[in-house]
């Protein structure tokens, strides 16, 4: 009894601790991706290799499981990898792991199933949540991983961001005003009954390469990327998946129609 006692008392702890930790309330904008779009999760080959290996490794992927997105091995070798690379290799980065910890202050983790530990709602807008802070080391901060060791990696496609914080009276009304944003946004208490929206906006003055739509494709690819890296199977699984189903239908209705036939002369 005093164990399970313990249990629970742990437990209640755990989601306490969880919750003060939290205590914002963050609205993630849906990721607009689609699984079947080849072409996206080309493009987001192209995005991750350019702007994420050079830091982060994918070693559970390999460069020549990338023909299944619809691009040939000759591709895959022009595009997409460094000479020193095999197309029978996974996709590591050359960084060591020591140096990483000495450049940010914390290990540079592994993205191969980053879209399954995250979802794919929070990488999206992972990306979209950087801003301009100059009380960090990178000069960067995101709404949604705060005081992150990441420097903003697309910045000057994105162009300058910031945060944008406004006050309201009561929950209700900052929640009311959270909805209205109709993307990302975080609602947290701030003293009394005041509480706080806040959410990232572009910096007029310094624009990116891309305008803002083009910038949330170039994301939505990327993150459309990492959700194949992290489950190649997927788009087979869900077609072996139907193929069962409709087995099953087949094999009802030949049952069915024996047990009529069993019992016709019952009746
Ligand atoms: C300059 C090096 C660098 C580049 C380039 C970079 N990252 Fe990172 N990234 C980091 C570091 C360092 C962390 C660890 C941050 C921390 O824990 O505070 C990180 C963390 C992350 C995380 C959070 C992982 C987690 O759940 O804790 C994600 C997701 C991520 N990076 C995605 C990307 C993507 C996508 C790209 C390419 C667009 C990219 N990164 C480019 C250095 C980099």
């Amino acid at each position: 009894m005093n164990r399970i006692a313990a249990l629970a008392a742990a437990l209640a702890f755990c989601a306490g601790a969880a919750h003060a930790a939290g205590g914002l309330d963050l609205r993630l904008d849906p990721a607009p991706i689609h699984r079947l779009d080849v072409e996206s999760l080309q493009r987001g080959a192209r995005n991750f290799v350019n702007y994420c290996l050079n830091c982060h490794g994918a070693k559970f992927m390999r460069y020549e499981r990338l023909t299944d997105i619809g691009l040939t091995e000759q591709q895959i070798k022009d595009n997409l990898m460094f000479t020193s690379d095999k197309i029978g290799s996974t996709m590591t980065v050359a960084m060591r792991p020591a140096d990483a910890k000495a450049w940010f202050g914390t290990p540079v983790p592994d993205l191969s199933v980053i879209a399954r530990v995250r979802g794919v709602d929070w990488l999206y807008n992972y990306l979209l949540a950087f801003y301009r802070d100059d009380g960090t080391v990178t000069g960067w901060n995101n709404l949604v991983f705060p005081n992150v060791a990441m420097p903003h990696p697309l910045w000057e496609l994105q162009g300058g961001s910031k945060l944008v914080t406004t006050e309201y009276d009561g929950h209700d009304k900052a929640l009311a005003a959270a909805i209205a944003i109709k993307g990302l946004a975080s609602v947290e208490p701030g003293t009394g009954n005041k509480w706080h929206v806040r959410t990232v906006a572009a910096d007029g003055n310094a624009p990116g390469t891309m305008t803002q739509l083009e910038y949330r494709t170039f994301v939505a690819d990327l993150v459309n990327f990492m959700a194949y890296v992290a489950e190649p199977n997927k788009g087979r699984r869900i077609s072996i998946g139907i193929v069962v189903m409709m087995y099953f239908v087949v094999l009802f209705a030949l049952v069915y129609a024996l047990k009529r036939m069993y019992w016709k002369d019952v009746h």
